[in-house]
């Protein structure tokens, strides 16, 4: 794009991050067998009893815009399910489903926040949220996690970025880039905090079912004094491997959703039906697939931390999502310059954690989104890339 162009653009658009994701793209284009751990979209097929709801949607004039918040089978069903897993109790009119978990972000901004208020979101964390505030016009104040508490959120890390114009706190339970969970007791600590601070929370549980050994997590609207400030943010596109099909949902108190579900109408008036159908089918079918997945990834979270360990780098204990945040910075480069030498000279695609607004360039994400087999082999290739970094580092400079 000249200069020329890029000055008409709207001042609220940010082109600083994407580049780093698109020139990787374009580098492993003209690569050949890469092995892609980049974006956190799973390599499992969505499980047939599901595809095949839609496929039956579709034959049965599935092909229409439905409710604005969504077929009410489908609502129903996402109360059922959030009140099975210990969430709170919702009508089906508070609860909006959404072209995709992200998009709700937008609408939950858009709605909630005005210029000049803030909004906490962790750091390392899914950038969207910063995104979707800054759309809004509002501030985004990061709170920095450390490996010193496992790239976890505390309340006292929030307590000590909040002022009086912070409004909303964004809480991604297990967290996406680190993989990692904030335990029950914190958050119940931070759900007082928000409470004696009279924030708003979303709470982003769409990694909620894939949590390993015994990791557990507690949803924030059913805590205490906490329906009435927090928005539930949920979809299928990880639990059941439906990236491609679009869908998500949110829940929160009657007055928040009403104003959201207008702006979520003005947006997309309504997801495509046939979605719609395939998720009923999620949450109404058999339960065994999202177990089997688990598993699946379990093993591979697994596999990659052995290779880790082999070559001496340090992660974040991978607890939750299937992602694995990684100290890449030990090799002796940034983590930036690791990953495009990795990608270039080992054919293995991971991703930086600035992309993630992490303050260092010291950590890269490692999605568990290929086979076992394939991940030894990204290990095998990333040992052979670490080797000659390490070879280059003793060299001096001529
Ligand atoms: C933490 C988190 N929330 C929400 C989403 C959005 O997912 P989708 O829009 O596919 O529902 C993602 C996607 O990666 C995510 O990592």
């Amino acid at each position: 794009m000249t200069e020329s162009t890029t000055t008409r653009l709207a001042q609220r658009v940010k082109l600083k991050d994407a580049h780093l994701v698109t020139k990787m793209a374009e580098i492993a284009e003209t690569l050949d067998d890469v092995i892609k751990l980049g974006r956190g979209d799973p390599d499992l097929a969505t499980p047939d009893h599901i595809i095949k709801a839609g496929q039956d949607a579709l034959a049965n004039g599935g092909t229409h815009y439905t409710h604005a918040l969504g077929i009410a089978p489908l609502r129903q069903a996402i109360a059922d399910n959030i009140r099975a897993h210990g969430g709170a109790d919702y009508a089906i009119d508070e609860i909006v489903v959404t072209p995709g978990g992200q998009h709700a972000m937008f609408m939950i901004a858009l709605a909630l926040l005005d210029p000049g208020d803030e909004m906490l979101v962790p750091c390392p964390g899914y950038n969207p949220y910063a995104q979707a505030a800054e759309m809004a016009g509002a501030q985004v104040v990061q709170v920095q996690m450390t490996m010193e508490t496992n790239f976890t959120l505390t309340a006292e890390m929030i307590r000590e970025k909040i002022t009086p114009k912070s409004k909303i706190l964004v809480l991604i339970n297990p967290n996406n880039p680190t993989g990692t969970v904030t335990p029950p007791d914190e958050v119940e600590r931070i759900a007082r905090l928000a409470i004696e601070h009279d924030l708003i929370v979303i709470s982003d549980e769409i990694y909620a079912r894939l949590v390993y050994g015994n990791q557990r997590i507690q949803p924030v609207a059913s805590l205490p004094g906490m329906r009435e400030r927090t928005i539930t943010l949920s979809g299928f596109s990880k639990a059941y491997a439906m990236t491609g099909w679009r869908i998500g949902y949110f829940a929160g108190p009657r007055e928040l959703i009403l104003p959201m579900s207008e702006i979520n109408h003005a947006f997309a008036i309504s997801v495509a039906a046939v979605s719609q159908h395939a998720a009923l089918a999620a949450l109404t079918g058999d339960q065994d697939c999202v177990e089997d997945m688990r598993r699946i990834y379990d093993e591979r979270r697994l596999a990659l931390i052995k290779g880790f360990q082999e070559m001496g780098i340090p992660y974040a204990e991978p607890q939750g999502a299937f992602y694995v945040y990684a100290d890449v910075s030990v090799t002796g480069l940034p983590a930036s310059l690791f990953c495009e030498r990795l990608l270039s000279e080992g054919r293995v695609m991971i991703y930086p954690g600035r992309i993630y607004g992490d303050h260092t360039d010291d950590y890269a994400r490692v999605s568990l989104t290929q086979s076992v087999p394939r991940i030894r082999e990204a290990i095998e290739r990333m040992k052979s890339v670490v080797h000659t970094i390490r070879q280059e580092q003793k060299v001096p400079a001529a």
